[in-house]
């Protein structure tokens, strides 16, 4: 007998019910890795590259100059049908290296083997010393027109529209390290505006650690990992961290928000953005004001618990990089309103007794409201990673006309240390000439060679004077739209390593931020500190920051010593009594819920009551439904996104539970792996998990049909935040609202006041 016939006929049919799978599940979840589903014979007929898929972006085709070229974006990437050398000349064969004989010695005339192996050894570049870890996205900007009055930069002006790449990252972790970190994260922005590149290099946080950029290099060292064992990774729950910043303690406003909900948001686009420095804007009629900048998302400001914030560390560290990219895919586009606060520019830089050359302060929005003054929409992914989001090169110095710089002692050290680190980390000079950094104005410098030179410069006087070159390039005139430094007077004083007194005030404006909180919030600080300085070795360490906390607030303090096991210090200085912004708190606010995940779980063996009619209204409502079952494939005809195995709640905004499935074959040997599950002869312990996690984690869950009855077995029927109803629809309306205020706080009664 032919053996391979039975085989072959098996797997023709495991090949269709493949294809059907593949095919249901890519054409709504998103997720796909490629923009068209595989074969399971390896493609053996030669076509040019696939297209990228439909919801990735690419720089625009332009010269190293900035010359648009009118190439498609796809001329980015690779050409033709058949695998080629770099320069071009078609291959025969990869798989195999030049011998002599095919058990002989390699050959060194192996061009092709040297070429693939050189290359492959030279594909690294350093990571970002800082903020190494981060994912990247194209949009554009609209601009509102409501900025004219103050400055004149063009992308500003009403109607215009400008292409964007935005890149978020975290500070402190390494490249491969988790995204749900206790962490500051960057929002860099680069918008490509005629008159020259802009980048908004700014964080989800307000303040900086750190007064002067002098300290930089102190606060990143304390922040990094011990330089002795290189752990922990992307943490500052260790001792180097409380160390300096307990000693240094300009830092506590920083540290505040960081051991708030701002330091784990829940995703990229649920957090806001500062430019932190005050700028100096100018207009048309050459008038300045002073200006923050400040980025407002339309989903609200969210966060993760720190135990899922914790859990996404191991079971998805990529959860941010993926809420990004799926969110774009599924059309649920993120979007942010810039917004300004805007100061007039006397000689003292104060607003409100603010000192705004100070980077640990805010102005408070209830002092100086954030005007909005355009929209950012991300509407694109990135078609290849380090290309763009990895050589994407931002600087604070990339400025157009129209907005200019302060004296913030922060702010100009960065102006040096970006282009500086850059040269390191990019391989030379030219990187502006990469084409994710290509400005879209055109470039007429006197900047010369230098390793990886692109442009074909024409000409034989890159100086100026010339008369060689008939005079180019001129220096622009007043109605040539030049950026003019603005001629900002600076007053005698002596040569000094000093910063003014009224950066001496470290404490009153961490305390407008505690009580500013709600209880739940006040709550999770007095957590995440508590879990800090718990991790620390040494109690030197937390005896300190406790002693920074006490000049804080008094109750904030006694609860972090009570978790410590140590007395609470009085305060050393005076505790001021600022009124509280409302705006700094996250909870108690409606938003919309634009590529949420929810969780439906299935029981494939007692129907799936409203499941499909579900499904479809939770897509029409701009949010992913992800099918849980007990195994993968299809269950009544619809496609399973999680098993039991694969799924977990982390990754759920929602659950829903539409049956009450029996424990699936594999649920006893996983019992160990997900510990923590209800003992059952019911249902599946892993549901219960999810149902357990989900509840804890102070998210809305909703049941009908048989899946009430897993409510009651995991014991969380009739609490806040749970749901039932007579149909899936009606369930789905009720979670939809809880969604809305994004946790169920109520849950749990605070114990923090
Ligand atoms: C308000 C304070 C600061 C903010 C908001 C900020 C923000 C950022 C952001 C968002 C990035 C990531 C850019 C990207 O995605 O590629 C970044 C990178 C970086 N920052 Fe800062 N930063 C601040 C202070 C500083 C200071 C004081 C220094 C140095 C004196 C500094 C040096 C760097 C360096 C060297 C990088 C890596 C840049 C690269 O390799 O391309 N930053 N910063």
């Amino acid at each position: 007998m032919d053996a391979s016939k039975p085989a072959k006929a098996v797997k023709d049919v495991v090949e269709a019910a493949a294809g059907k799978v593949a095919d249901a599940l890519t054409s709504d979840v998103p997720g796909a890795p490629g923009s068209a589903p595989p074969t399971v014979e390896e493609p053996t007929t030669p076509h040019d590259p696939l297209p990228p898929k439909k919801e990735q972006g690419a720089p625009e085709t332009r010269t190293p100059t900035g010359a648009a070229t009118g190439a498609p974006t796809t001329a980015n990437g690779q050409q033709g049908a058949f695998l080629t050398t770099s320069q071009g000349a078609r291959l025969r064969d990869t798989d195999h290296s030049l011998k002599a004989g095919p058990r002989g010695p390699v050959l060194l005339q192996d061009h092709h083997l040297r070429e693939k192996i050189t290359h492959f050894d030279h594909e690294r570049i350093p990571e970002r010393v800082v903020h190494a870890r981060g994912a990247g996205a194209h949009g554009v900007f609209e601009a509102y027109g409501k900025a004219e009055g103050v400055t004149k930069a063009g992308f500003l002006a009403k109607g215009r529209t400008t292409n964007v790449f935005v890149r978020f990252s975290t500070v402190l972790g390494s490249r491969g390290s988790a995204d749900t970190v206790r962490d500051t994260r960057g929002f860099a922005t680069k918008f490509y505006t005629d008159e020259g590149t802009f980048d908004l290099v700014a964080n989800n946080m307000p303040v900086f650690f750190i007064q002067d950029a002098i300290k930089f290099p102190d606060i990143i060292h304390a922040g990094k990992p011990h330089p002795d064992r290189e752990i922990p990774q992307a943490q500052s729950a260790h001792d180097t961290f409380w160390d300096f910043v307990s000693l240094h303690t300009e830092a506590q406003h920083h540290t505040m928000w960081n051991m708030s909900d701002r330091g784990i948001p829940r995703s990229y686009r649920m957090m806001e953005g500062f430019g932190v420095h005050t700028f100096r804007l100018v207009n048309a009629a050459g008038e300045t004001a002073l200006a923050k900048f400040h980025w407002k998302p339309k989903l609200g400001v969210h966060s993760l618990t720190w135990e899922e914030a914790q859990l996404l560390g191991g079971v998805d560290p990529d959860f941010h990089r993926r809420d990004l990219y799926d969110a774009i895919e599924a059309g649920a586009f993120p979007e942010w309103e810039l917004g300004l606060q805007v100061f007039p520019d006397t000689p003292e830089e104060t607003f409100a007794g603010i000192d705004l050359l100070d980077p640990t302060k805010i102005v408070p929005e209830e002092l100086a409201p954030v005007q909005p003054v355009g929209k950012l929409t991300l509407n694109r992914t990135p078609t290849n990673f380090f290309a763009e989001t990895e050589q994407v090169a931002f600087h604070v110095g990339h400025l157009p006309p129209g907005i200019d710089v302060t004296n913030d002692p922060l702010l100009q050290g960065r102006l040096f240390s970006y282009v500086d680190t850059q040269l390191t980390r990019l391989g030379g000079p030219n990187f502006s000439q990469v084409p994710i950094n290509r400005p879209h104005a055109p470039v007429n410098d006197m900047l010369r060679d230098g390793f990886h030179q692109q442009a074909v410069h024409a000409g034989v006087a890159p100086y100026r004077p010339n008369s060689l070159d008939g005079g180019n390039p001129f220096p622009a005139g007043d109605t040539d739209g030049a950026f003019v430094d603005v001629p900002v007077t600076v007053t005698e004083a002596p040569k000094v390593r000093a910063n003014p007194a009224s950066f001496d005030d470290h404490y009153s404006q961490v305390r407008l931020f505690w009580l500013s909180m709600s209880p739940v919030e006040k709550e999770h600080i007095v957590r995440a500190y508590t879990f800090e300085l718990g991790m620390c070795y040494h109690q030197a360490i937390r005896e300190r920051q406790l002693q920074c906390l006490a000049n804080i607030d008094p109750v904030l303090c006694a609860e972090v010593a009570t978790g410590l096991g140590l007395p609470a210090p009085e305060p050393t200085v005076p505790l001021v009594d600022p009124a509280p912004s409302p705006a700094l708190s996250q909870v108690g606010r409606q938003w919309p819920a634009d590529g949420r995940t929810m969780g439906i779980v299935v029981d494939p063996t007692a129907g799936l009551d409203d499941v499909d009619e579900v499904r479809r209204a939770v897509f029409a409502a701009g949010m992913v439904p992800l099918l849980v079952a007990p195994h993968g494939g299809l269950v009544g005809g619809l496609p399973v996104q999680r098993t039991f195995a694969t799924g977990r709640s982390v990754e759920f905004d929602v659950l829903l539970l539409a049956g009450a499935p029996a424990p699936a074959p594999d649920a006893s040997p996983a019992r160990d792996a997900k510990a923590g599950a209800a003992d059952s002869a019911a249902v599946d312990p892993r549901v219960l998990l999810l149902v357990d996690e989900c509840w804890r984690h102070a998210k809305a869950i909703g049941a009908w049909g048989a899946g009430v009855d897993v409510l009651r077995q995991a014991g969380v029927a009739g609490t806040p935040g749970v749901v039932t109803g007579g149909s899936g629809a009606e369930v789905l309306t009720a979670v939809q609202q809880l969604l809305a205020a994004h946790r169920v706080w109520e849950r749990f009664p605070a114990s923090v006041a």
